[in-house]
């Protein structure tokens, strides 16, 4: 399998080392992606920033190569789902590649349907990145609170060369329940991406359209 990487900075780079000779092409802002190269790929991977995404989005859509998209910070098109299956393909976006993600989803699930038997419970989740991180809060960060589905204060902070850290906070006046999660190494979501654009290619039953990682996840561990 061939695949391309778009973005070769701190994430997109971590990509490139793991594809070794699966390497399609490797693109970046001084040399974009063409339809045509794109083409010769099985799947593309893109880690460039938010503000990036605009212009690179009808390439990458006209193509028709499998996309795995891990920027954040960028608002999706609500028709975004409407024109990749026009463009007969899929897509998957995901602010956080992680596959131990997909962990923590099912914990916040439980601990927010739990938390209803709290007396007065206050929730609050806080991230900690690297200072060159341009988004904030981020989108795991969002993503906590959306599969939370509570009322909850969302923190971050920007300190030296930190990769991620969220952490979950609940806090009653007797008690308080805390779950963390920190990525020590940012090859974790080259391999959650390589994955995910694997998966994206090789199961032949997912139709076109933008699933979130965890859609992805689930549908795979259904199939087998
Ligand atoms: N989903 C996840 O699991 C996950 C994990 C980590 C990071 N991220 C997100 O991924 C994004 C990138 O993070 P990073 O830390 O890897 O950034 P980074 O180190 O700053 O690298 C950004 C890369 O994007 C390239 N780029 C910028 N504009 C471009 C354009 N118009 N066309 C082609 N390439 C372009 C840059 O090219 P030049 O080098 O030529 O400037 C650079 O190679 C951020 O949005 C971050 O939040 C997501």
């Amino acid at each position: 399998m061939k695949i391309s990487v778009i973005g070769t900075g701190k994430t997109g780079g971590k990509v490139i080392e793991l594809l070794g000779s699966n390497l399609a092409h490797a693109f970046d802002a001084s040399n974009p992606p063409t339809i045509e190269k794109l083409k010769e790929s099985d799947a593309v991977i893109i880690f460039v920033p938010g503000d990036a995404v605009e212009e690179l989005l009808p390439v990458v859509l006209k193509s028709g190569v499998p996309a795995a998209w891990g920027s954040t910070g960028y608002e999706w098109p609500d028709n975004l789902d409407k024109q990749v299956k026009d463009a007969h393909t899929k897509w998957i976006l995901a602010s956080n590649f992680s596959l131990g993600m997909n962990i923590i989803r099912n914990a916040i699930q439980v601990i927010s349907s739990g938390a209803d038997i709290l007396q007065k419970p206050s929730f609050e989740i806080h991230e900690v990145h690297h200072i060159h991180k341009k988004d904030a809060p981020s989108g795991t960060a969002l993503s906590w609170k959306e599969w939370l589905a509570k009322d909850a204060e969302v923190t971050s902070a920007r300190e030296g060369d930190v990769n991620g850290i969220h952490e979950l906070t609940i806090k009653t006046e007797t008690e308080v329940i805390q779950l963390r999660h920190e990525a020590l190494d940012r090859s974790l979501f080259a391999e959650g991406a390589v994955w995910a654009a694997e998966q994206l290619t090789k199961q032949e039953n997912l139709s076109s359209g933008v699933y979130t990682f965890a859609e992805l996840f689930d549908h795979t561990m259904k199939a087998k």
